[in-house]
């Protein structure tokens, strides 16, 4: 027994995406496409060998190490590409997978390959009965049995009418396959060498076609189109949100939520309607994501409160932070435990202390502050000189007061005090008071005297 090979097909162009970037790339729910055909395969593959088209740097690099990327120089037809696999795989059985059908499921692999083995075909091939057919191959039986398959194009009137389609997921004996494979010629409306061929090839060579019939015809689902796409991420949006429900997530408008394949949320965290996670984003339990929030490739801890209309992006937040509403912490943001963040206040590549509070307008950028300070509304951190960025540290239990400007490089040491409407651009010692502003003048009567002086003038 020499296990199940793989062999993923995706070196077709996607003509019909119109697009530039190779169809494996596109994004469904956060993830390429090829990552879902790879993610299937790997639990049950000994061996995946991936069929990318010229060019394909970065399909390979999505692929990972453990995969044999095999390339297809010219886009021959599917019956081609699987050709190219032909030396990087094993002897025993070997599975094809195409590359643009993402709703697959491993057990469904899982129960093509017993049932392959189980009977001794040539080749099994997993169809699906659908409501719509147009645009797959039809399964043509005779008594019963598979005879072979027909594309649309080339597909009589009687043909198409024919709902039970072809996958393009098949199981075959790779001695059977690769026999067949020869004989097959491009004679069809696109002049390509079609893989489905080798079902009419091994049929009319006598050998045995099985079938199996998914359950869940939704799993047959190729992309070919950006309609197509959106149709099938929809589908998966709503699995990925009934996991989370099934984990003990509140979410109260699953129509109007968001959330990638990537995301992780922990148990009896609500996210209200308007909600979109995305990329490498971890989020703890109890927390509460607000209408309208954005967080992107973002941790944050447990019992969070991010209130409506927060962009989040590469930012770390500790355990029991209060956000927002209207606030935006861009990447390296890392609030600390407790810690408040306002309205309108932007926080970058910063770390801020346990408890510290910025609840109004304020930007701090390329600055360190301690626990327990506190941010007045309006305080800026100026870190750009025009030329470079600069640090600002801020110690501990300091309070820095209303509308500072905080020039940097600069460092207010712990417990100081920054008067409100400062500019600061020299550092304050831990403890003192700095305020650095015009005095005020006051000049007492001088309303009266104006009003003196303006009569005098009429006269
Ligand atoms: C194919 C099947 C069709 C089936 C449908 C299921 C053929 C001829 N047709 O049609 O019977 O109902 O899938 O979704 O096989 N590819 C290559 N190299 C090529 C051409 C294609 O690697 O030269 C890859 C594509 O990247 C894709 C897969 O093979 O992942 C299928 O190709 P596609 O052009 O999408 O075939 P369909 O028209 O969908
Ligand atoms: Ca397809």
């Amino acid at each position: 027994m020499d296990g199940v090979t793989v062999i993923i097909l995706a070196a077709g162009e996607g003509k019909r995406m119109r697009s530039r970037r190779p169809k494996a790339l596109h994004h469904l729910c956060g993830r390429p496409l090829i990552g879902y055909a790879l993610r299937t395969a790997r639990v049950l593959a000994d061996r995946i060998v991936l069929v990318v088209g010229p060019n394909a740097a970065d399909v390979r690099a999505a692929a990972g190490d453990d995969i044999t990327v095999v390339e297809q120089r010219e886009r021959l037809g599917t019956g081609h590409a699987a050709l190219q696999a032909r030396e990087a795989c094993g002897e025993g059985t070997i599975l094809v997978l195409p590359g643009d059908t993402p709703l697959l499921s491993s057990e469904t692999l899982e129960r093509l390959v017993e049932r392959h083995g189980a009977t001794g075909a040539a080749v099994t091939v997993l169809t699906a009965v659908v409501d719509r057919a147009h645009g797959y191959g039809r399964i043509l039986r005779q008594g019963g049995r598979v005879k072979r398959i027909v594309e649309e194009r080339d597909a009589t009137d009687d043909e198409k009418r024919i709902t039970e389609i072809n996958t393009s997921v098949y199981c075959f004996d790779a001695r059977r396959l690769w026999k067949a494979l020869a004989e097959v010629r491009p004679d069809n409306d696109q002049g390509e060498y079609y893989l489905t061929d080798v079902i009419g090839v091994l049929g009319r060579a006598g050998a045995r076609i099985e079938a199996l019939t998914v359950s869940d015809p939704v799993e047959a689902l190729g992309i070919n189109d950006r309609k197509q796409l959106a149709a099938v991420a929809s589908i998966q949006r709503r699995r990925i949100l009934d996991g989370l429900m099934e984990s003990g997530v509140t979410i109260l408008d699953p129509a109007s939520t968001y959330v990638e394949d990537t995301v992780t949320v922990g148990p009896d965290t609500t996210l209200y309607p308007n909600v979109v996670l995305e990329g490498a984003t971890t989020i703890g339990g109890e927390c509460v994501i607000a209408s309208g929030c954005q967080i992107s490739a973002s941790r944050l801890g447990d019992r969070v409160h991010v209130k409506p209309y927060c962009v989040l992006t590469e930012a770390t937040v500790e355990d029991e932070a209060q956000l927002g509403p209207f606030c935006h912490l861009r990447p390296l943001a890392h609030i600390g435990a407790g810690a408040r963040i306002g309205n309108f206040v932007e926080v970058k590549k910063s770390r801020i202390g346990r408890g510290t509070k910025a609840n109004h307008l304020a930007y701090i950028g390329d600055a360190t502050v301690g626990d327990g300070v506190n941010i007045g509304a309006g305080t800026i951190t100026c870190n750009y000189d025009g030329a470079a960025k600069h640090q600002t540290r801020i110690g501990a239990g300091a309070f820095v007061g209303t509308n500072s400007t905080l020039v940097a490089p600069l460092v207010i040491g712990e417990g100081a005090y920054v008067g409100g409407g400062s500019t600061i651009t020299k550092d304050v010692p831990a403890g003192a008071l700095a305020v650095g502003r015009a005095h005020q003048v006051v000049k007492e009567g001088w309303a009266a005297r104006r009003a003196k002086r303006r009569r005098e003038g009429e006269d």
